[in-house]
């Protein structure tokens, strides 16, 4: 394990980016095209754990240059599972001492503490587990007037699940924040995005984008706060 984080380490060229305060289209496009995004799809794409992962080298590359960019406070993932991109953002975090990363997982305490227990506690620190459902957490984060720079929504695909966590996401993302949903591959999960962009005309898709395909093969969605 220690091989592992050593070299997770090496690679951690984030430094070449320079802060972005609210990265739009043309700034994620730069990212996505960069040789830093091409080098950590690879490592994602051939290292374990994240190689055999349920979310994709493509979006913990983008999510983990994202958050080396805009230097986040807080971030929050909808499904946390074993834990392993809740450690990646965790990791890209490094730069803001006090950054704080929430996963939410209500059935996930047994899959997800003992792989967080074998984490150095550098990475522990900035980690934070619910295991609670996206309502729960969300009510709480309303509740407390909480903002979160960048959510990424990967609970419950089903459309329903999927629109209550993206509207609910919208609500406590700060202004020129991010939305990024896994799986919008899923007929459930696209439907879900398109509806929520349908009454929400002042958000930035940036699926539009020119060549959408590098946002990895649309099988995720980034969204821009206004
Ligand atoms: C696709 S997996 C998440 C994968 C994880 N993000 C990763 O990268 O490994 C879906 C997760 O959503 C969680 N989940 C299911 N219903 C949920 C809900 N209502 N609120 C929050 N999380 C939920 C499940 O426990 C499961 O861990």
């Amino acid at each position: 394990m220690n091989i592992l984080f050593a070299r997770i380490r090496r690679y951690s060229g984030r430094a070449q980016f320079r802060l972005i305060p609210s990265p739009k289209q043309a700034d994620l496009i730069a990212l996505v095209e960069s040789a830093v995004y091409r080098e950590r799809l690879d490592f994602f794409g051939t290292t374990e754990p994240w190689k055999n992962g349920l979310t994709n080298g493509g979006a913990l590359a983008l999510m983990e240059l994202l958050i080396g960019a805009t230097r986040p406070q807080n971030v929050v993932e909808i499904g946390s599972n074993r834990g392993w991109t809740a450690y990646v953002m965790a990791q890209a975090m490094e730069e803001n001492p006090t950054g704080l990363v929430h996963t939410i997982g209500p059935f996930d305490s047994w899959r997800f503490m003992p792989v967080y227990e074998s984490w150095p506690s550098a990475i522990r620190q900035k980690v934070k587990f619910y295991p609670i459902n996206s309502a729960a957490f969300f009510q709480d984060a309303i509740a407390k007037d909480q903002r979160f720079e960048l959510i990424f929504v990967d609970g419950n695909h089903d459309y329903e699940f999927a629109l209550f966590d993206i509207q609910c996401a919208a609500r406590v993302v700060t202004s020129g924040g991010h939305i990024v949903i896994d799986n919008v591959d899923l007929p459930d999960v696209r439907r879900a995005t398109d509806d929520f962009l349908s009454s929400h005309l002042n958000w930035t898709d940036c699926r539009d984008a020119r060549r959408t395909d590098i946002l990895n093969g649309s099988i995720i969605a980034v969204l821009v706060a206004p």
